[in-house]
């Protein structure tokens, strides 16, 4: 095996997603454990502080004095390279939280098990289930009374549409939790409330009648039973495509489960695999390096100007000061003392392959998008899908005299992603969409500071977008409440006030085409 087969082939890449205080934080915390980055777990607080609130992990290695950064974490474990990226939520949730899961090659869905699905993982979720990316779930705080486990199952296969194949099964929960058995391993992990799991071998269960003799054991038991027999098969295949997914229970905050999740987790977890170009599919171990750009972040802070490209490696190796060739455009670029992992102790990395992820500085030449490559042909990546927005506002500048920069400023943030334009059908009033509300503030802040434009904006709430077809578009149907717009391309689309406009319209208008370019088959 060549040196970069090797090496990609330890690399597990993948992002958490939760919904906020589902226990994606503490969870983080129990992986850097493993990983022996950070020496005792604590609860990482004050993560909501702050204006611009960074992320968790800007938290977690403020705390701890880690090689952690905003957006990336990687440590060795076993005979693996781990790479966790952040999916940023909160305030702090942008389209770069869906660009992000175009970096990772799986996912950790973390469920508050007293909650069940909730919003935000359901939005990052359609977003894997669109891309195939394989998801493996942990259902959480199995140490509160939560919902049962079956029902739980239940309402993800249903809200999600993916099969589900439960890893372990809980014996109880709240204060009868006994622990889970691990079904891959044929063995209960007892939750004895030490941080030490004990492990007991089916085989040899007849020696712990304080738990087959107790009636929340022979229940789980039973249950476990039943879904062995009536549940969907295992299934690597399905799981790899994202139609099943393995799914654990635990308590990160105990914790208990975390270890055998993250044990089976790793080694079913997929190895960086070969990515679709404009010049076929390119192979994780091909000699050439190549990478793609799925994030650009501004410094926000005055003083440090510079602007991270944030590159996931797709094949061959990285190696400081190495050339590279921007694909769109054809130019070459030394990467000299440029490249470092995005850890803000900004230690320098000196390689990196396939499932990496490197930060470059930017001197404003990237786009999000972008593909840089070394080696004859200049191919790119298949482009980053656009994600819809939610939140719309019309902005207008201050100052009427300030109109070209104004254009200026807006068209090249528009180019590099940090936001989508849109404009009222026949009208010059622009409209801008978000999905998260920490766009606009860093919207407004960079026009201000790079395009020194101050700007208004009106809020036109939260929207659903439908596009239409060209040939449909009767003005009299619309007015403020659905509004008509037209995306960058110049195609016609609707911005309806809200779900049961949608549904009113789509009643009254049955002929209508209105198409969700969001929509998950
Ligand atoms: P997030 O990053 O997904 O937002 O969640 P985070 O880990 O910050 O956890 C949210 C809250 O849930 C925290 O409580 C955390 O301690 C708690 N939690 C996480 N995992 C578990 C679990 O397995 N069991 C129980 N019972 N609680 C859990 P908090 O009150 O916000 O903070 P703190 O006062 O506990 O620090």
């Amino acid at each position: 095996m060549s040196q970069i087969q090797n090496e990609m082939k330890k690399r597990r890449t993948f992002a958490i997603i939760s919904h906020p205080d589902a226990g994606k934080t503490t969870m983080t915390e129990k992986m850097l454990l493993f990983g022996n980055l950070i020496r005792s777990a604590g609860t990482v607080k004050g993560k909501k502080s702050g204006k611009f609130a960074t992320s968790d992990w800007m938290e977690i290695e403020k705390q701890r004095g880690i090689s952690v950064t905003s957006s990336v974490m990687n440590f060795p474990y076993k005979d693996y390279q781990v790479n966790i990226l952040d999916t940023p939520g909160h305030e702090d949730f942008s389209e770069d939280t869906y660009r992000t899961l175009t970096a990772v090659d799986s996912v950790v869905m973390v469920i508050d098990g007293t909650k069940g699905i909730e919003a935000q993982t359901l939005k990052l979720f359609k977003v894997c289930k669109m891309r195939g990316i394989p998801i493996f779930t942990f259902i959480n705080k199995m140490d509160r009374e939560g919902r049962e486990p079956l029902e739980l199952m239940e309402e993800i296969e249903e809200t999600l549409n993916i099969e589900t194949y439960p890893m372990t099964w809980p014996a109880g929960m709240g204060k009868r939790f006994l622990g889970v058995f691990d079904r891959e391993n044929e063995q209960f992990v007892h939750y004895t409330g030490n941080e030490e799991e004990e492990y007991i071998p089916y085989s040899e269960l007849d020696q712990h009648p304080e738990l087959t003799e107790n009636a929340t054991f022979q229940e789980s038991e039973e249950e476990m039973e039943m879904v062995a027999e009536a549940g969907d098969t295992f299934d690597m295949e399905k799981v790899m495509r994202g139609d099943q997914t393995p799914v654990f229970f635990g308590s990160a905050l105990a914790p208990f489960g975390v270890e055998t999740f993250f044990n089976s987790f790793i080694d079913m977890a997929p190895e960086p695999a070969p990515r679709k170009s404009t010049e076929g599919i390119v192979s994780p171990d091909h000699e050439e390096f190549s990478g793609f750009i799925f994030k650009i972040q501004a410094n926000m802070n005055p003083q440090h100007r510079d602007r991270i490209a944030f590159v996931r490696i797709c094949s061959g190796k990285f190696e400081r000061g190495m050339n590279v060739t921007l694909s769109r455009t054809g130019k070459t670029f030394k990467l000299a003392q440029s490249q470092q992992f995005v850890a803000s102790s900004r230690g320098t990395v000196e390689e990196g392959y396939a499932g990496d992820i490197i930060g470059i500085y930017d001197p404003n030449v990237y786009r999000i998008g972008d593909t840089i490559v070394t080696g004859k042909s200049n191919f790119e990546y298949d482009e980053l899908p656009q994600f819809p927005p939610e939140l719309f506002k019309k902005v207008t500048a201050k100052n009427v005299m300030k109109s070209k920069q104004f254009r200026k400023g807006l068209e090249q943030l528009v180019q590099e992603g940090a936001i989508q334009l849109f404009k009222r059908y026949r009208f010059e009033d622009y409209i801008i969409g978000a999905v998260g509300e920490l766009q606009y503030e860093v919207f407004e802040y960079r026009m201000k500071n790079e395009y020194n434009v101050d700007i208004e904006l009106t809020p036109l709430g939260e929207r659903i977008p439908r596009w239409l077809k060209e040939d449909q578009v009767d003005e009299s149907l619309f007015d403020e409440r659905n509004m008509l717009a037209e995306d960058r391309e110049g195609n016609p689309l609707v911005l309806f006030k809200n779900d049961f406009s949608l549904r009113w319209f789509k009643d009254k208008n049955p002929d209508i085409e209105l198409t969700d370019l969001f929509e998950v088959n």
